[in-house]
């Protein structure tokens, strides 16, 4: 019996071109992970549930709604990793990384799990890669993981993203916003939709998360938190423009911009692109959090970092036919063995050039010499060996450069480094 058994809705499966794309987004932030002195970071795909509800807040959309919380045989309580920053900071404290030199610098890359309204660029299942810098309130620091994730898109060859800052200040700043913010929301109240009325007494903070209409119109004219920065907060707002004016990056500041974490302390940011439609257009966000440590009951310890989407980021250079590098610049090469008894020495060359770290393929299946030309064309494979009957009698091959259509003969027995010769005279991207 056939099963039939789909992925889970809001998960996807990647492969083919993505597959490249999600490549080129990965290697291109670890090169600069790299370059920016960052070390890689794994943490388990789960935690104990706790790890999150206490970081990210209860009274937030994640932890109230888009957990996927299980408990194990032993009844205790396990949560999918909605994010990477609780883990990161768990990890940190439980391996007393607080001995070593600080700031310490993690970065990671994983999936996250969000029971979400699946949509385009918003999944169940979907991949960040992110930054953690752990141990300095230096505004410098904020700066570096803002211009990190902005060279990231700048590299992937992005124009014409917009970074949105903004500052919510620390603890003491907030209990003055939050009173005032809540006596320009009371009149307003019934025009918000259940959540935020929950969100008004719980966490009204929140109410800047929310996606709904009416919702977003009451907020037109609250009070900016910007407003109420306590001198520390505003002085360090103010260095890290200035930082980022330094180097030239261009930044806007959103007084709506709130991020949805209760973590969050002072810096607040979020990259994003106007030509992905609504609500999913955040390619990446990030800020400070400034109390995490000591929640997980490390020492005091103020640290700030970022996530991208990777899925989304894949999205947009899809959809912007963003030309990737991908480094192919080493020839492709296809074998076209024109009989089965002919494999031993087809194997003979495929082991010759993948030991001189070639990509080379041959044909498993069919032996047509026009199909498999035709497929070496659509592949992409720079040239194509031909070894049919004559070849091996002769003990030659015949090297065909598929762009120019030159055709060479080339005698294995004696003339092997010939082949790699004729190889590195075409260092050309291969065709995509
Ligand atoms: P976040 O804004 O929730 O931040 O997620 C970062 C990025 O992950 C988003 O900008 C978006 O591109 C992607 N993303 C989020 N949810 C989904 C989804 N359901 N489907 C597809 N992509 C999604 C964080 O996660 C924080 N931990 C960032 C951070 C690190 N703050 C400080 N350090």
């Amino acid at each position: 019996m056939v099963m039939n058994v789909n992925a889970p809705r809001g998960t996807i499966d990647i492969f083919g071109e993505d597959i490249k794309y999600r490549n080129f987004i990965i290697d291109t932030a670890r090169e600069l992970f790299s370059v920016f002195n960052y070390q890689e970071i794994v943490t388990p795909t789960f935690e104990y549930t706790e790890v999150f509800t206490r970081s990210i807040g209860e009274g937030t959309d994640i932890v109230q709604k888009e957990m996927y919380t299980f408990e194990d045989k032993k009844g205790r309580s396990l949560t999918l990793r909605p994010e990477g920053t609780a883990s990161v900071v768990r990890a940190f404290v439980e391996n007393k990384m607080f001995q070593e030199h600080l700031p310490v610098k993690l970065f990671y890359i994983g999936s996250m799990f969000r029971y979400e309204r699946p949509q385009k660029g918003r999944m169940r299942e979907f991949s960040q890669l992110g930054v953690e810098s752990i141990g300095t309130n230096n505004p410098m620091m904020d700066v570096e993981v803002i211009w990190l994730l902005n060279s990231l898109f700048k590299e992937l060859g992005f124009v014409d993203l917009v970074l949105l800052i903004n500052s919510i200040g620390c603890s003491n700043c907030r209990e003055s916003f939050v009173e005032d913010f809540k006596a320009f929301i009371l009149p307003h109240l019934e025009k918000l939709c259940p959540d935020c009325r929950k969100r008004y007494t719980q966490n009204p903070l929140r109410i800047f998360d929310c996606k709904n209409r009416h919702c977003r119109k009451v907020l037109e004219g609250s009070p900016r938190v910007l407003s109420y920065l306590c001198t520390d907060c505003r002085e360090h707002f103010e260095k890290v423009l200035g930082y980022l004016d330094v180097l030239k990056i261009k930044y806007r500041i959103d007084h709506s911009l709130v991020r949805g974490f209760d973590y969050y302390t002072q810096t607040i940011f979020e990259i994003v692109s106007y030509q992905i439609e609504s609500a999913q257009n955040a390619l990446g966000g990030g800020g400070r959090y400034n109390n995490l440590v000591e929640q997980f009951g490390g020492p005091s310890l103020p640290a700030v970092g970022f996530a991208v989407g990777i899925d989304r980021t894949l999205m947009l250079l899809k959809k912007l036919c963003i030309e990737v590098n991908l480094n192919e610049n080493r020839p492709r090469i296809y074998l076209i063995v024109l009989d089965e008894e002919y494999s031993s020495y087809c194997l003979e060359i495929l082991q010759y050039l993948r030991e001189h770290s070639y990509t080379c393929d041959t044909n498993y299946n069919a032996k047509k010499l026009g199909t498999e030309l035709k497929w070496a064309e659509k592949g992409g494979y720079d040239f194509s060996i031909i070894v049919g009957e004559d070849e091996v009698k002769t003990h030659n091959i015949t090297v065909k450069d598929m762009k120019t259509r030159n055709q060479y003969r080339i005698d294995w027995s004696t003339g092997k480094k010939e082949i790699l010769t004729l190889l590195s005279r075409d260092t050309s991207p291969s065709r995509r």
